[in-house]
This record gives structure tokens, C-alpha cells and sequence, in this order.
């Protein structure tokens, strides 16, 4: 299969998919993204993704010229051009204010094309001891904007977060702000503490991630006790588990933070549990929970 993706209206290979250096994406980080992975061929949760994309959209007045429906529809092709129909891919999103000359005002709406580009590639093969032995994680002061429900491609600190925790020899990073354990660097953080699930509400300081939504609509299901709040690093201690979400990440057991062991050290029954349940909503034919359907 020839790889193709989705550039302004055209489908095109990859080396043909070429943007200006003027972009806004590139010169300003003036641009949103998304990332949806698609199960046996079906993308997950499509819809939160797209609403997400479009309240993005509104919060930084970028105009998409393309409708969710249209971008479904691109999606379901380049998932069928690009031999996806029966495996696991990733679908890439991202939309630009386009190119301009190197001016902070926007350019004007007549003059300028917002930049879209959607690709669809193979997605990776979980490690599975990973995911069953748990990760070790450092954390990271979150000296990041005071936006992080709109998903930019502005992710310097989170880069850099990712890259101390490979250097400390961790292999991921929690932002920590008061003392709250805010989020994982590509990923919702979830602490169990005391029978309860507990993880940072929504707002300013967290992507309001589509994983973590499922992960909520399963405790619901299940009666889990779930506490919105951030978790405070000072109950590190007796945290009983805890573990990462997100669309690439799923559900990840993180057994120990800043060296401190979390639990018993292997993944817990609550994240086990969780774990089967996301598993079975992405990769089995059960019952699919109530996501929005609707923009
Ligand atoms: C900072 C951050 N938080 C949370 C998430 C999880 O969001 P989702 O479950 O929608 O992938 C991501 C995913 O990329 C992220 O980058």
C-alpha cells in the first residue's frame, strides 16, 4: 500500500505533503491537534475528539473550514487507502492558522488558509510487560500555560518533562503543581487512595482527556467511589496504585513515583480491572459506553 494523507483538501503521499515555512504551526505554535486510535479499523471515541477539536477551535478563534462529518469522512478513507480496515492505527490531526508573514495579529481571514493535515499510520504495538509490570515516573513542576484543556501543538514542557524522565531513568513525568499531582506529560493521571479513584477535575490545568472520560463512565458503571480532585503528592506514600490514560497510553500502572514505591509495587486490582474494561470497549464487540454522539 502507497501511504497516503489528508493535506488541505487533497490526498496525497507523503513526500508530497509539504507546508510553508511561513506556517503559524510552525512559527507561533499556532495550531491544535488531535490523536485518535482506530481498533480493528473502528476510531475510538471519534466523536469526543472532534467536539474537543471544535471547542479548541472556538477558544483560540481558529475557523476550521471543514466540518466534523467531513473530517470523519476523510478519516474512514485514509484508513481504507492506507490498508487499516482490519488492524490498529493511529489517526493524526492537526489544523494550523495557517501561513502568513511573520506577524502575531492573525492574518487576514481572505488571505489565509487554515493548514489541515490528517494521516493515519500503523499503531505501535503495545508492550505488554509494561503494561503489566507498571512504569516508574518522575515528577516535574508544571510551569506550564494556563490553557492545558486546549490540545496545542505548544508542547515544549511536556517534551522536556518526557525527556528529564528518560534521562533519570524513568519513563514518564507527572506535572506537580502545589503540591497536587496534575497530569501525566501525554496522559491523565489517576491515584487510588483509601478504595477511592481519584484524579485532578477538569478545567484550565488538565486536557480533558477522552481516555479519562472512559475511564470515569467505567467506575460509574462498576460504583467505584470517584473523588475530582488532584491528588496530593504528600499521600504519595499510601496511594494503593495508581496509573496513567490516554488515547496511545490506554491504561498504564505506574508502580512507583519519584522512587517511591506506589502500593505493592505491581499493578493493582482497580487498574486491572479498568484495564479489562477499556480492553473489552476497544477491542471486543461488547456494549460501547454512552460516549457523545451528537456534536
Ligand atoms: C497532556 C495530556 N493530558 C492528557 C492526555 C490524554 O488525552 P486523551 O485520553 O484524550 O488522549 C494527553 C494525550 O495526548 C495529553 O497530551
Amino acid at each position: 500500500v502507497t501511504p497516503t494523507l489528508f493535506l488541505n483538501g487533497r490526498f496525497v503521499r507523503p513526500e508530497q505533503a509539504v507546508i510553508s515555512v511561513e506556517d503559524r504551526g510552525f512559527v507561533f505554535g499556532d495550531a491544535l491537534y488531535e490523536v485518535v486510535k482506530c481498533y480493528s479499523g473502528r476510531p475510538f471515541r471519534l466523536h469526543d475528539h472532534l467536539e474537543r477539536l471544535e471547542k479548541g477551535a472556538a477558544a483560540i478563534r481558529l475557523v476550521i473550514p471543514m466540518t466534523p462529518l467531513e473530517m470523519e469522512d476523510v478519516i474512514d478513507q485514509l484508513v481504507a487507502t492506507n490498508g487499516f480496515r482490519g488492524s490498529d492505527a493511529i489517526v493524526f490531526i492537526q489544523v494550523s492558522r495557517g501561513p502568513g508573514p511573520r506577524d502575531h495579529f492573525f492574518p487576514p481571514r481572505e488571505e489565509t488558509e487554515c493548514t489541515i493535515v490528517i494521516s493515519a499510520t500503523a499503531a505501535p504495538a503495545l508492550d505488554l510487560v509494561r503494561y503489566d509490570r507498571g512504569i516508574a515516573a518522575i515528577t516535574v513542576p508544571d510551569k506550564r500555560w494556563g490553557m492545558c484543556n486546549i490540545k496545542s501543538v505548544g508542547l515544549l514542557m511536556n517534551v522536556l518533562a518526557k525527556q528529564k524522565a528518560r534521562d533519570a531513568g524513568a519513563q514518564d513525568a507527572i506535572f506537580v503543581r502545589n503540591d497536587i499531582l496534575v497530569e501525566g506529560a501525554s496522559a491523565n493521571f489517576f491515584a487510588v487512595l483509601n478504595g477511592q479513584l481519584i484524579t485532578h477535575p477538569e478545567g484550565p490545568r488538565i486536557l480533558s482527556g477522552v481516555t479519562r472520560r472512559v475511564v470515569l463512565e467505567i467506575a460509574e458503571e462498576r460504583n467505584y467511589t470517584v473523588r475530582l480532585e488532584g491528588p496530593s503528592i504528600s499521600r504519595l506514600e499510601h496511594f494503593d496504585e495508581a496509573f496513567l490514560t490516554g488515547t496511545g497510553t490506554e491504561i498504564l500502572p505506574v508502580v512507583a513515583i519519584d522512587g517511591v514505591q506506589i502500593g505493592s509495587g505491581r499493578k493493582g486490582s482497580v487498574t486491572n480491572t479498568i484495564q479489562d474494561e477499556f480492553h473489552s470497549l476497544t477491542r471486543g464487540q461488547s456494549r460501547e459506553l454512552h460516549g457523545s454522539e451528537a456534536y
